[in-house]
């Protein structure tokens, strides 16, 4: 028996990581990664933020041992991320409703969250934002749901559409998969406001329809708590959820691949039961989880002195977006480059989009070797002052032409 025929037929390349690749192999010097939602500094770098150092340092010295870690994962790091999720004295902790898994990255959690719901009997249609992080698609479907999108933005690509998300949610079917992301949407850093989100949780409630939270930026909108506090509000009775963490831009740790799936039950018991699903669900994916990213997070978290440092770095990385946010669109309008730009000033997280046409973002790369993602979705994060005046003016160019 060979090989099935589409396996020997060429794979698109990946939205997102295949422009990375594409990029490195550029050979144009002044070239500038747009695409891919990772954190620069000032002078371009993604830096191993020094609390990460001071944590590893320390794991060094202790030298612990390599042997396997329990399937959902070590529970110190286990407590910790249910308390970041949720505050220590939020009745969701007091009850002990809630349980959480360690994972290897939010991807790793959103998997095992898909698999964990389908093998356990969910209704197989998931609903996802339109648009919404190209992964999420292909992450839902090849799991085994049938995917259904609601709007997410209005015709200016600029706001949220309110009841145009509403409206497709009340059409949802009772226990349908609603996707949501906690903060910072990608791709378009547009968040809904306090009075959405609870409008958002009482069709959830009306049409009862479970959701999985991709939290994958908590910190980066508005606050570690701040990011959390509608999540804290879809905490009704009997209301069940699962929120997908992801330690990769908060923490920085992106190739160490750190993340944890909480699950949230109407009680302790349902709680525990689900959790020796979700362990099947893991055995079957990936056996357990990788230690070393979580055992810095696990640090971090659990030292006062380190924790006080690493929410003052990540003031320091969320500070940095919103001040790129602000010069990009002042760069832009004082180049005269067409367009609505104000609002991008006041989005959230690493993403902004644009609204390229598919020839403009291939005009970027080839003539500018400027890399963005599909309808010019940019990493406002990976702007610098050096790569800004060059932007702009590209963008000039392609959106003038
Ligand atoms: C992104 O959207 O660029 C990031 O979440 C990285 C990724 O894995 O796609």
């Amino acid at each position: 028996m060979s090989l099935p025929a589409r396996s020997l037929t060429p794979a698109p390349p990946d939205p997102i990581l295949g422009l990375t690749e594409a990029f490195r192999a550029d050979p144009r010097p002044a070239r500038v990664n747009l695409a891919v939602g990772v954190y620069v500094d000032g002078s371009g770098v993604t830096p191993v933020i020094p609390s990460v150092l001071e944590a590893e340092r320390r794991l060094l010295e202790r030298a612990g041992s390599k042997g396997y870690l329990p399937i959902d994962g070590r529970p110190s790091y286990r407590t910790a991320v249910r308390d970041l999720v949720f505050d220590a004295s939020h009745e969701i902790v007091a009850s002990r409703r809630s349980v959480t898994a360690q994972t290897p990255g939010g991807t790793g959690a959103l998997r095992v969250a898909a698999d964990f719901l389908l093998q356990t009997g969910s209704r197989r249609t998931a609903w996802l934002s339109e648009p919404t992080w190209p992964n999420h698609p292909q992450l839902f479907s090849l799991a085994g749901f049938e995917l259904r999108r609601y709007p997410y933005l209005d015709a200016s690509g600029r706001r949220l559409d309110v009841d145009g998300m509403l409206g497709a949610l009340r059409s949802a079917s009772r226990g349908d998969v609603v996707v949501l992301q906690g903060s910072c949407h990608n791709p378009s850093g547009v968040d809904p406001d306090a009075a959405t989100w609870q409008a958002v949780a009482d069709v959830i409630v009306e049409r009862d329809l479970l959701p999985i939270v991709d939290f994958a930026y908590q910190g980066f909108g508005h606050g570690l708590r701040e990011d959390a506090d509608w999540i804290e509000g879809l905490a009704r009775p009997g209301l069940e959820f699962l929120v997908a963490s992801s330690f990769s831009k908060n923490f920085a740790l992106y190739n160490e691949r750190v993340g944890a799936l909480t699950l949230v039950a109407a009680d302790e018991q349902r709680a525990a039961t689900a959790l020796g699903h979700l362990k099947i669900a893991i055995r079957a994916n990936y056996s357990n989880p990788p230690s070393h990213g979580a055992d810095i997070v696990d640090t971090i978290l659990g030292d006062p002195g380190l924790r006080t440092q690493w929410e003052a770095e990540l003031a320091g990385m969320r500070g940095r977006i919103r001040g790129n946010r602000a010069a990009f669109v002042d760069a832009l309008a004082s180049a005269g480059v067409p367009g609505d730009w104000e609002p991008l000033r006041h989005q959230r997280g690493m993403f902004a989009l644009l609204g390229l046409t598919s020839g403009q973002v291939a005009r970027l790369r080839e003539e500018f070797a400027i890399y963005v993602v599909g309808r010019g979705r940019i990493n406002v994060a990976g702007l610098t002052d050096a790569s800004l005046p060059a932007v702009v003016s590209a963008l000039g160019a392609v959106i003038l032409d």
